[in-house]
């Protein structure tokens, strides 16, 4: 509080202190803002100009420099009329931060009211800056902690991603080598597992298989003989017709083929191509006698591809047959060892040209 006068100073001191605050008081302006530098002032009460005996004083430019010391502070100047009030509107600079409050000394309660209000309100915005301040913090926090997770999140469903592929990728290939031990064995199907494989799924594709079946479909054509590890190799590999005990034991491999499937929880999902590939559309096959549309479609896509590759490649017993024969026997044996159905779209759509080697060997029969 500043003011040139000591008497007033005393007074007004008295008056605020009532309030419970603490009060300065200085008589210049370079006295104010020497206090100011140390004080952290709330509210700033200066009366506003006054000459008395030569000695002059400018209490608001004093209210203006205190700007620099104390920002958010309350600053009133104290005027004794209200026109020194609308005066004081028209100077520059004090950016209408500056109440001016006419206050005749029998007026004294009302500076008393204003600084009061004045400095709860005060108070408020601390209180609210401080809330906005936390609030800020804690927001900054969070996002930085949600960044935090997002990327751990990504990483570690990157990395359980890159696992699993890399266990399917293994798994396929303990499977894949699982079907050239097959092949191994007997090397007169050398390259079937692989083409009953691919006639199998362009089969499956244009007969409107479900696409998000066609992986799964086209593993179990390639394993589909996997039963066949279980045979003895003098019938397996014997160069001539085999008698009734043979044919016997030759004919368990689908069920033989079942059982490693459904020890391996990868092949579960291609048991009925494996067990049911020498089912009969008539149900005169093997091994459970189904019949017709009994027999799972995968089983039945495989039956048909495995009888076309049978038929279009070199077989020690006999040569390979050309594309038109190979499908006049599957129309003809169609409704009785195939599916009509898909034998129609195999036949009519010449599936059995787009893969394997059939095009190679209708150059070595030429
Ligand atoms: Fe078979």
């Amino acid at each position: 509080m500043a003011h040139p006068q000591p008497e007033a100073l005393g007074e007004l001191a008295q008056l605020l202190g009532g309030l419970g605050l603490q009060v300065e008081t200085a008589r210049s302006t370079v006295e104010a803002l020497n206090k100011l530098r140390s004080h952290a002032a709330h509210v700033i009460v200066s009366h506003h100009a006054t000459t008395t005996a030569g000695h002059s004083f400018d209490g608001v430019s004093m209210l203006e420099a205190s700007l620099l010391h104390a920002p958010d502070a309350l600053r009133i100047a104290l005027v004794t009329s209200p026109d020194e009030a609308v005066e004081l509107d028209y100077r520059p600079a004090h950016g209408g931060t500056i109440i001016r409050l006419v206050a005749r000394p029998n007026e004294r309660s009302r500076l008393v009211a204003v600084v009061g209000e004045g400095v709860k309100l005060l108070g408020l915005v601390e209180e609210q800056r401080e809330l906005v301040r936390r609030l800020s913090i804690d927001q900054a926090k969070l996002q930085k902690r949600e960044t935090l997770l997002d990327v751990v999140v990504k990483e570690r469903t990157k990395e359980l991603e890159d696992s699993y592929e890399k266990l399917k990728a293994a798994n396929r290939q303990a499977l894949f080598g699982l079907a050239e031990a097959i092949e191994a064995k007997d090397p007169y199907t050398k390259g079937h597992c692989g083409r009953v494989a691919a006639f199998s799924l362009v089969l499956a594709s244009e007969a409107g298989y479900p696409k998000d079946g066609l992986e799964t479909l086209e593993f179990g054509a390639f394993l589909h003989d996997i039963g066949k590890i279980g045979i003895k190799d003098a019938v397996l590999l014997k160069p001539g017709p085999l008698d009734d005990a043979e044919w016997l034991h030759m004919r368990e491999h689908p069920v033989k083929g079942y059982d490693i499937a459904s020890k391996i929880e990868m092949l579960k999902p291609i048991m009925s191509a494996v067990r049911n590939h020498h089912e009969r559309w008539d149900g005169t096959g093997y091994p459970d006698k189904m019949k017709a549309e009994q027999i799972p479609i995968a089983a039945r896509i495989v039956a048909i591809a495995d009888a076309f590759d049978a038929m279009s490649t070199d077989r020690p017993y006999k040569a390979a047959l050309p594309l038109a024969e190979c499908e006049a026997v599957l129309r003809k044996t169609a409704g009785k060892m195939y599916d009509p159905d898909l034998v129609e779209v195999f036949v009519t759509r010449h599936l059995g040209e787009l893969y394997g080697d059939y095009a190679d060997n209708l150059t070595d029969v030429g």
